[in-house]
């Protein structure tokens, strides 16, 4: 089985970038593959062109989408779940990564008449820099969870599980504290995706 990976995160310096190998090693460890996008590395451009909103908006399948876009709806298609690992940002996905939805959830592919495949599974890994309490106390993590599972997944995957890991802010003990733990808990979602 394989798993598409979409990371998200400026910086190797980082605990979401730690979180991601973890998650990798998981996979491979239990006999399964990967493909990565790691999204700030290839430079993936994700300002939708005017060209691109228009044929999106008006419901066109023409122009033929930008290679680029191509590129990762294939990967799509030839795996059987997708993972989004990423921190949160202002209570949303980097802009990075919405910019990839806005380009690569393309019409006829992700709406319209859909050529994208029905994964088995989507999974979100995502670091809080709040406590998940607080994250709750305002709907929070409720919008964050509806947006990516009620909008952008919905109909396009058959299960989905997101995972927050929280207090990972540089300022907080708890960051350091729960390192080893969050990794490993990281490799065992890898492993265990596709029981
Ligand atoms: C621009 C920016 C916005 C952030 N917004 C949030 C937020 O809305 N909620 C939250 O819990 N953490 C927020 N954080 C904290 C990040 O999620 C935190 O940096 C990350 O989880 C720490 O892990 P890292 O070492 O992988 O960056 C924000 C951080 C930055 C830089």
């Amino acid at each position: 089985m394989k798993v598409f990976v979409v990371y998200c995160h400026p910086s190797e310096n980082s605990f979401t970038k730690n979180m991601c190998d973890a998650f990798l090693r998981g996979v491979t460890d239990s006999g399964n593959e990967y493909i990565l996008s790691d999204l700030y590395k290839m430079g993936f451009t994700t300002d939708i062109s005017e060209e691109e909103y228009l044929r999106d908006a008006n419901y066109r399948d023409t122009p033929e989408v930008a290679e680029d876009v191509r590129a990762e709806q294939e990967k799509i298609n030839s795996s059987d779940a997708i993972a989004f690992i990423y921190p949160v940002f202002w209570t949303e996905a980097p802009a990075k990564l919405v910019g990839w939805f806005d380009r690569v959830w393309s019409y006829g592919f992700a709406y319209g008449e859909k050529t994208m495949k029905l994964l088995d599974k989507a999974i979100i890994l995502c670091s809080a820099g709040n406590p998940v309490e607080r994250l709750r106390q305002f709907g929070l993590l409720d919008s964050m969870k509806r947006v990516m599972f009620g909008d952008r997944l919905f109909g396009r995957v058959k299960q989905t599980e997101f995972v927050v890991f929280d207090n990972t802010s540089r300022e907080n003990e708890l960051r350091e504290k729960n390192w080893d733990a969050n990794l490993q808990k990281a490799y065992e979602k890898g492993k265990t995706l596709f029981l």
